[in-house]
């Protein structure tokens, strides 16, 4: 059985992510989302619980798709699910920048692999700190994220 777990903060989910998850479905027998912590990053405006919800209620169609959180190092959880690949997407060189350690360091601790998917055009320029700045202040992400995930930040910024 092959295994690929697509990690990140996901904090929230956007359709760049999204679409990166429905691509590498039909590629693997089963595609974990793992929603696992960066110590490099402030604690988020959704807790982990609530991303993981989120993103269950966006990909409930895709069969071959779970979610789940992390805390430990992410070739810990690879290791001891048995997944063969980490699948990321990448939007331009400033990602490939930051994801190529990333990849080398996590190949030098276990050998898992990294395989890269370019991010569909029409998602280049989206993140989930632009969106969430965006809708801070009011403005309008529709067809960034998903509607549900649109509601979710609304309601987080006007509570
Ligand atoms: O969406 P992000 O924040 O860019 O994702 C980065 C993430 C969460 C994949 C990375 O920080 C990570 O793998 N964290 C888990 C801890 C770990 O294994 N770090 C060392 C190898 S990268």
């Amino acid at each position: 059985m092959y295994k690929a777990v697509c990690p990140g903060s996901f904090d929230p989910v956007t359709n760049g992510h999204l679409s990166i998850f429905r691509r590498a479905a039909p590629l693997f027998d089963e595609v974990t989302v793992l929603v696992t912590g960066n110590p490099n990053k402030k604690s988020g405006l959704f807790s982990v619980e609530e991303r993981v919800e989120l993103i269950r209620e966006v990909t409930a169609d895709i069969t071959n798709l779970r979610v789940d959180s992390w805390s430990g190092l992410l070739v810990d959880y690879t290791t001891a699910h048995g997944v063969q690949a980490l699948v990321k997407g990448l939007r331009s060189s400033l990602d490939f920048d930051y994801e190529q350690p990333m990849a080398q360091v996590n190949r030098r601790l276990t050998g898992v692999e990294t395989l890269f998917l370019m991010t569909d055009e029409q998602y280049g320029y989206v993140s989930s700190s632009l969106c969430k700045e965006v809708v801070r202040f009011g403005g309008d992400v529709s067809g960034l994220v998903p509607a549900t995930v649109h509601e979710a930040m609304k309601a987080k910024y006007a509570g």
